[in-house]
């Protein structure tokens, strides 16, 4: 594997949601002097890279998703100084900084398309889509058609997102200029890398119906990260995760992303975005492995995460964040962190946050669960709807950050923060989970270790063994002469016999399972194996 890629597996990066983190400044809304004041906090966990979600200039219909200006940052967020303190001490620290790269659409409130709208003529106005009339029958993902009629031209403009989310014409080769040019304003302040956000829709083609993954779509993202200064960014893309297109875009000599998100295994559990359905781990595992096998063979870099901004918990999805809530969220960093691949942690795993529940609409924020709700009100109870709400919003996972028990959770100063804190965060926040006995907190800071000090598990191949088990993932890592054994037990006790013995390193129940065999339901252990 190239070094530019292979070096990725160092990497283990924190994704911050900025408005939920850290509020320096008492409006209730996290900032980037919050995220500066715990880098430390970050540092001791053992991450050596943050993703900031944007951070730039927005009017926020979809949190900073809806950028009016890419080179300047929000004032809900701070300055450029305080961006720019962020980066010189984040690096002092040894923390790499990721942003987030949204070029499929602008906000309606950018320049570009205030210009565009304004006139047929107006150099700006191939910046966008547009048409007489709705070429097509495309629904916004947030709710409604994605035609939008704009009086002043006459025309209606395409937004996939929100009404205030214009898609951007990739076409228009001025267009690939200025998201070149925005991507090297970023990378000649220091940035290390680019999260990229829909990416696969930045090429369309209307006559196939193709919203997303357009004829010109390699060509494009090769435009922008194939240039010789960018070779050694990390990038990581949200598109299409069929094996046929991840090798087109992550192949070592495509010059175009080093990796993509997988998300299959998140699906489990649920049906579409608000309909739970029983989350088999056995299924999880399944498509782990599967997304393993293939990157490897392939020396692909495959990227391990089980949460983000844009889902409910995966822990709540599990069914086990009451009294399993310690032994699952172990078991199920240890399964996934270990694997070969580049992890990511999303702000609030530590400390095994929760899904929320609450009666009340106002309590809900997320454009997507608002614009569901619109759709479907006249259709389906308010019950059914709180309720699904309640298991698919977004929120869940984007409530501010709990850092003690105190009534605002130190957090904010404010009254109130931006939005309503979990509704468990009297229970889960990080002071109760390092008063705890079993800190997932701790755990997870021993597991970074253990990926950090031994190459195998990041360099090294891996392989699962078949202990003739249901409701398990082993598997083992081995790099020249090296070798770790993981264990990870699922839904029910069960015996293990015949694995390999090995020393114990690590266990989330801080005992040698292997003992008698019996492994307790979420019990994890990771032995060394070397030289036996
Ligand atoms: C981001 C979402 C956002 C959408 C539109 C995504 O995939 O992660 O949070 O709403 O793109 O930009």
């Amino acid at each position: 594997m190239k070094k530019e890629f292979s070096d990725c597996y160092d990497l283990v990066v924190y994704q911050i949601y900025p408005r939920s983190f850290k509020d320096s400044n008492g409006d209730g809304i996290g900032d980037i002097n919050g995220i500066l004041s715990k880098l430390d906090y970050l540092k001791d966990l053992g991450v050596n890279a943050i993703w900031l979600c944007p951070i730039f200039k927005s009017p926020q219909c979809d949190n900073g998703y809806d950028i009016s200006d890419y080179r300047d940052i929000d004032p809900i967020y701070g300055t450029m100084a305080d961006f720019d303190r962020l980066l010189t001490v984040a690096h002092e620290k040894g923390i790499k900084v990721i942003m987030d790269f949204v070029a499929n659409h602008t906000s309606s409130e950018h320049e570009w398309f205030r210009r565009a709208r304004s006139s047929k003529s107006d150099p700006y106005h191939d910046y966008y889509y547009w048409a007489d009339k709705p070429l097509n029958d495309w629904r916004s993902e947030f709710g409604g058609s994605a035609w939008e009629y704009n009086e002043p031209t006459g025309e209606y403009y395409l937004h996939c997102f929100a009404v205030g989310q214009p898609d951007v014409n990739w076409n228009n080769p001025k267009v690939r200029e200025e998201f070149k040019s925005i991507v090297d304003f970023w990378v000649k302040k220091g940035v290390d890398g680019f999260r990229c956000d829909v990416l696969d829709h930045i090429s369309k083609d209307f006559e196939k119906g193709l919203r997303r993954n357009g004829p010109h779509l390699h060509e494009y993202i090769r435009e922008v990260f194939g240039r010789d200064h960018l070779l050694n960014l990390y990038t990581v893309g949200e598109a299409e995760t069929t094996e046929e297109s991840i090798l087109a875009t992550c192949g070592q000599d495509r010059r175009e992303l080093k990796s993509v998100f997988q998300f299959s295994h998140l699906m489990v559990g649920r049906k579409g975005r608000y309909t739970p359905v029983p989350c088999r781990m056995d299924e999880v595992k399944d498509i782990l492995e599967g997304w393993e096998r293939f990157t490897e063979e392939r020396d692909l870099l495959y990227v391990l995460l089980t949460d983000n901004h844009d889902r409910p918990w995966f822990l709540s999805r599990t069914g086990n964040d009451r009294e399993l809530r310690y032994e699952c969220a172990t078991c199920v960093a240890t399964m996934v962190y270990l694997l070969r691949g580049v992890p990511f942690i999303y702000e609030g795993q530590e400390i095994g946050c929760a899904n929320s529940h609450f009666d009340d609409l106002t309590a809900f924020n997320d454009v997507e669960c608002l614009g569901y709700y619109e759709e479907n009100k006249d259709k389906e109870s308010e019950e059914k709807l709180l309720a699904e709400i309640n298991f698919g919003s977004r929120d869940n996972s984007r409530r501010p950050f709990a850092w003690d028990g105190s009534p605002n959770h130190g957090f904010t100063t404010a009254a109130a923060p931006w939005l309503p804190y979990a509704s468990r965060s009297d229970e889960i926040n990080l002071e109760a989970d390092l008063a705890s006995e079993k800190s997932i907190w701790r755990y997870y800071r021993d597991l970074l270790a253990l990926r950090r000090e031994r190459v195998a598990f990041r360099q090294g191949s891996c392989r699962q063994l078949q202990p003739s088990k249901k409701d398990c993932y082993v598997y083992l890592r081995e790099y020249e002469g090296e070798r770790f054994l993981v264990v990870c037990n699922f839904e029910r006790e069960q015996r293990f016999t015949g694995l390999p013995e090995g020393r114990l390193l690590l266990s989330n129940l801080k005992r040698r399972a292997g003992a008698n065999g019996v492994y307790a339901p979420y019990e994890c252990a990771v032995y060394d194996l070397t030289n036996r």
